[in-house]
């Protein structure tokens, strides 16, 4: 089984101690592919140094709207400079967060999502959306931008918002939540996401799943999400691992990536 993990803060400070041995650790667990997003420019060029060092890591750069308070145009440039890099495959994280109070203004959070949508436009890159109780405004901003592609990640709206992005291309990116007992909401999302649209994420160090909840995560819980997503979807999780390691590859634009698992370093799958 190979796993492509579209989600994880590996240059994020809770893995500032054993780094490099996780990343070590994490092809042998079937682990071969992984997008670490920014949050800001500083976290965005931490994401590149960590693609640039690993060849299975590749980076989103991006300005996420609960860090963007104050961000200038020399921001904008900074991000579309790291575009170029070969490794950076999308924008991101950006979007909408409308959980905590001290966030910055909506209208300020709007102005910096649309105009990182019209860079990935203008570059042809995918985004990687980050939706906190901002449903509405999210939605009706990316239907505002035809032709943009991407993933909501860790997407929590309703079934009903599923369809309106699915039909619209979008992938829908699903994270630990899907463990939890409460998850109410997902199964049906699930249930009308077809499997090409399905991204696996971990969000680590954030958001691990049962029966890890609680502890700091990292891309080897990715099964525990792809099992539960293969139960809602009557697939084998073989099946999920593969379907999601494609979708990935498709998305970020790593046609490398996309072929027979028997051709990859890891065909210890294959009989
Ligand atoms: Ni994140």
């Amino acid at each position: 089984m190979r796993l492509f993990d579209t989600h994880a803060h590996y240059n994020d400070g809770a893995f500032r101690e054993d780094r490099t041995q996780l990343l070590t650790a994490l092809p042998a667990a079937g682990v071969l592919a992984a997008v670490v997003p920014g949050v800001d420019v500083e976290s965005s060029r931490t994401a590149l140094a960590l693609a640039e060092a690993w060849p299975f890591l590749y980076a989103a750069v991006g300005l996420h709207p609960e860090d963007c308070a104050g961000c200038t145009d020399a921001d904008f440039d900074a991000i579309r400079a790291l575009c170029r890099r070969e490794k950076v495959v999308a924008i991101g994280e950006i979007g909408l967060d409308y959980y905590w109070a001290e966030n910055p203004p909506k209208e300020f959070q709007h102005m910096v999502f649309r105009r990182q949508l019209e860079l990935a436009l203008e570059l042809d890159l995918p985004v990687i959306v980050h939706d906190r109780e901002a449903h509405g405004d999210c939605l009706e901003i990316v239907k505002a931008s035809p032709g943009i592609r991407g993933v909501f990640h860790c997407f929590s709206g309703s079934p009903e918002m599923a369809e309106e992005l699915l039909a619209r291309g979008w992938y829908l990116g699903f994270d630990g939540p899907v463990t939890y007992k409460n998850a109410r909401r997902a199964p049906e999302v699930v249930a009308v996401t077809p499997l090409e649209r399905i991204l696996v994420e971990t969000d680590a160090p954030y958001m691990s799943p049962v029966p890890n909840r609680g502890r700091r995560n990292d891309s080897r819980n990715l099964p525990y999400i792809v099992e539960k997503l293969a139960e809602w979807k009557g697939v084998t999780p073989e099946e999920m691992a593969e379907a999601t390691w494609q979708n990935g590859a498709q998305l970020f634009g790593l046609e490398h990536l996309s072929g027979d698992a028997g051709t990859d370093i890891c065909g210890k799958d294959r009989v």
